[in-house]
């Protein structure tokens, strides 16, 4: 089949996609419609009556464990409740928390301060829900929106603060800040959090993937630093491994945009330095006789990296050693593909793979970039439940495709968790769950748990902090709607297949990309990240670039996609 593709001249010869089926199915599955998508998904997912009630029943005693077992406070959940996004205080923080990653100077740090927290009314959190983290950050952010509110009671005392300068509130923001670090962090350092995971023997239980916040290096000097603090917690955890190997023992996670401020497809000169950087730290990681595990990020990148990962996973020097993972995202039309592409690597090079099965975490971002972008489709699924049946399916096809895969399933959805219990049939698997998150749900479980546990200082969370707030601010999640006592545990334990079955796969309130601004159709945009369809067009603005600027006037034009690219007189 992919000689045919390369015959049709849809796929370049000598490129990874014309020698791997997997790769073109990936491609093909890109932006499918969700209808074709998602019918071989669900016929995956689906169970047998029978089996399809006990996992309903396990989901319900396991939500109904989990609100006995949770401990107001004890985790982020009730401040994601508190501060979601259906509220204007959770709008303005988000918003802040997001455009501060990008603020280098503190003056207009402080500007942007006033401008989102002025007005929002703080106050109205505060003892609204039984949690120290609540009230600590309500007060923290109302302090400062009051103190820079026009309509503050004590104009006086606003204008004294106001001129005894933005030191005070941003003191107090970074307080905020602090108080939510300290939930989602495991450390500020791997030190730190080495130690913290010895201190009770609950934490002594559990197996940790260490995740060293920072990613989306913007210079090649983050890179370095970046580069820098993975190597450093590599040697770490493999001193503190006691040769438990990859699969008992802790390990480390790692993000590769964290690596090189290039990591784009359109950026082909990234991927070997990023199959250098990924060899050396994999080479670290063998010598510690723990796993490294590549994070899976923003859809665009998913091509390029599976071309690092197979480089690095085929590496000779690293036999012996299985400890090379990825993490797949089950909200991508690709996931199962993925699953299958990752199986068949582990299957060629003799040397098994730790797969880490996710929803994905950036899916307003894909969402909004496939329409900003002009995409014909989106790569992620826009309902819930097609996500969650996806990740269902891809749980089935890793449990088959052991032992090539180790299968690991994040969630903290007690449905998914109550599925993979019905499914494992004895066959080796671990949960995982995010450090902060998720703590009363396992407690209901004897099932092995690795802890995904985040280390590093307030300035690098940000990024880390607006995922975790979108995903659980939303009303649709399982977090957000295990802490509100108004959802019954019946709903929480809904089988997303039937759920789905006899519904449109996709969320009719989301338009296609062209369709969204009704009869106007949205212009088309250029994928230039797309191994098929960006070589050409890349090639046409090199050779125009490369052609002297008084070169003989334009007279005609080819066309690519509608952009007239201009062509010499012949
Ligand atoms: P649920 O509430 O059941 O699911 C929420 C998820 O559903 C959302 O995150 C989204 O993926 C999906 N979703 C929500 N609304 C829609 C919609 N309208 N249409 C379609 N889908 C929708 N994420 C990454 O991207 N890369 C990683 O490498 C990664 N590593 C992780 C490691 C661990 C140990 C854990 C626990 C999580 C990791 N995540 C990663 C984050 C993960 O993607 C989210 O935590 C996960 O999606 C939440 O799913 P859930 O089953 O816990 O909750
Ligand atoms: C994230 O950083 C956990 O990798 C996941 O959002």
């Amino acid at each position: 089949m992919a000689r045919a593709l390369v015959h049709d001249g849809l796929m370049p010869e000598g490129s990874p996609l014309a020698a791997d089926p997997h790769r073109a199915a990936i491609r093909r599955l890109h932006r499918a419609a969700d209808e074709t998508v998602l019918a071989p998904l669900l016929a995956l997912a689906s169970l047998p009556p029978e089996a399809a009630a006990r996992v309903r029943s396990r989901a319900i005693a396991l939500v109904e464990g989990a609100r006995r077992a949770h401990t107001p406070g004890a985790d982020v959940s009730a401040f994601l409740a508190e501060f979601g996004l259906g509220t204007r205080e959770g709008v303005a923080l988000l918003c802040l928390a997001e455009a501060l990653l990008r603020i280098p100077d503190a003056a207009t740090a402080d500007r942007l301060i006033e401008d989102k927290l002025a007005g929002a009314d703080w106050q109205s959190h505060l003892g609204q829900a039984d949690s120290l983290l609540v009230n600590a950050s309500s007060f923290a952010f109302m302090l400062t929106g009051r103190v820079l509110s026009p309509e503050a009671d004590s104009a006086m005392l606003s204008r004294t603060v106001r001129r005894l300068g933005e030191p005070v509130i941003r003191a107090a923001l970074r307080q905020g800040m602090k108080v939510l670090a300290g939930q989602f962090v495991m450390g500020r350092t791997i030190g730190e959090a080495l130690k913290r995971g010895q201190e009770s023997a609950e934490a002594r239980r559990a197996r940790y993937s260490f995740d060293m916040l920072g990613e989306a290096a913007r210079t090649e000097a983050d890179a370095q630093r970046y580069m820098a603090s993975y190597r450093d917690a590599i040697g770490a955890v493999g001193r503190a491994s006691g040769g438990r190997g990859p699969i008992e023992g802790p390990g480390v996670s790692v993000k590769l945009s964290a690596l090189h401020p290039r990591y784009e497809p359109t950026k082909p000169g990234c991927i070997p330095a990023l199959v250098a950087s990924l060899t050396e730290l994999a080479k670290a990681a063998k010598a510690g006789n723990i796993g490294l595990t590549v994070d899976a990020e923003e859809a665009d990148r998913l091509d390029i990296s599976l071309d690092i990962i197979a480089a690095v996973h085929g590496d000779a020097a690293l036999a012996g050693w299985d400890g090379l993972g990825m993490a797949v995202q089950a909200y991508q039309k690709r996931g199962l593909a993925v699953v299958d592409w990752a199986a068949a690597l582990a299957a060629r090079n003799g040397r098994p793979m730790p797969v880490r099965l996710v929803k994905g975490a950036y899916w307003d971002t894909e969402v909004k970039h496939a329409q900003v972008q002009g995409r014909a489709d989106y790569p992620v699924f826009t309902r819930k439940a097609a996500t969650d049946v996806s990740w269902l399916a891809c749980a089935r096809r890793m449990f088959d495709a052991s032992p090539h895969i180790q299968p690991a399933f994040a969630t903290h959805n007690a449905t998914s968790l109550a599925f993979i219990l019905e499914n494992a049939s004895g066959r080796m698997f671990e949960m995982q769950r995010l450090h902060g998150m998720g703590e009363a749900l396992y407690a209901g479980t004897d099932c092995p748990v690795r802890v995904y546990a985040p280390v590093g200082g307030h300035e690098d969370l940000l990024a880390y902090l607006v995922r975790r707030l979108l995903e659980n601010g939303a009303n649709t999640g399982f977090v957000h709607r295990l802490t509100d006592p108004e959802v019954p545990a019946e709903a929480l334990a809904e089988d997303p297949v039937a759920a789905i079955t006899g519904r449109s796969p996709r969320n009719l309130r989301i338009p296609l990309p062209r369709n969204l601004y009704g009869a106007w159709l949205n212009s088309a945009g250029l994928d230039l990240g797309d191994p098929v369809e960006a070589p050409p067009v890349l090639a046409a603005i090199r050779e125009a670039a490369a052609r002297p600027a008084d070169a003989a006037p334009i007279v005609g034009g080819d066309r690519i996609r509608g952009e007239a690219v201009p062509v010499r007189d012949p």
